[in-house]
């Protein structure tokens, strides 16, 4: 499959198919655990949208990481457009205070969701709190915000696929792809 192949009627094309994706997330894995070795380390998912990656990342991430994992579910988007509320819904198990906190989130648009995430979690004393996502808008920012593990900057399109969803469709597509609207 070549990356412009498209793979499902509901996409326009194909940005980043299975294999480029797997690379990538192998890449990030190393990357973690050449920062994190020696440590413990809480990967936390950002709900629902960060399943998938998630699944992939934490098996790229090697025995040098003492690895635990959490979830936080925060309410998004209907539709394609943001309300701009962000609501915690599901909360840390544990409290993150003295912990090495790593934020795994699917897409990073508006920044909003993020901004809003991590101040609520950098109230409650981590040690460290960073973000790693595996897609970055970068030109859709409200609030400026740079997570330091990205998988991959895309344009401004609507993206679903790999976890992504639209009104909770398309997230079990094995790609990345532009949806047709
Ligand atoms: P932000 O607060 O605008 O940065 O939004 C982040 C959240 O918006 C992500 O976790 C997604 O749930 C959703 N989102 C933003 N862009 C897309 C997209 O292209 N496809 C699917 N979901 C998206």
């Amino acid at each position: 499959m070549t990356p412009q192949t498209a793979v499902h009627p509901a996409l326009n094309r194909v940005l980043f198919d299975e294999e480029t994706l797997r690379a990538r997330i192998k890449e990030l894995g190393a990357q973690i655990t050449r920062d994190y070795a020696g440590k413990r380390l809480v990967v936390v998912g950002v709900l629902k949208g960060s399943v998938i990656f998630l699944a992939d990342l934490l098996r790229a991430i090697g025995p040098a990481v003492d690895v635990e994992t959490d979830f936080v579910a925060v309410s998004s988007y209907a539709g394609t457009a943001s309300t701009g509320a962000i609501r915690t819904l599901l909360d840390l198990r544990q409290s993150p205070e003295g912990k090495h906190l790593l934020l795994i989130e699917d897409i990073v648009d508006t920044g909003l969701t993020l901004t809003s995430l991590t101040e609520t979690l950098r109230a409650h004393h981590p040690s460290s709190l960073e973000v790693c996502t595996l897609l970055d808008k970068t030109e859709c920012r409200k609030v400026p915000f740079t997570p330091k593990y990205v998988g991959f900057k895309i344009p401004n399109e609507f993206v679903v696929g790999f976890g992504l969803d639209y009104d909770e469709r398309y997230r079990q597509l094995p790609c990345v792809g532009v949806l047709k609207i």
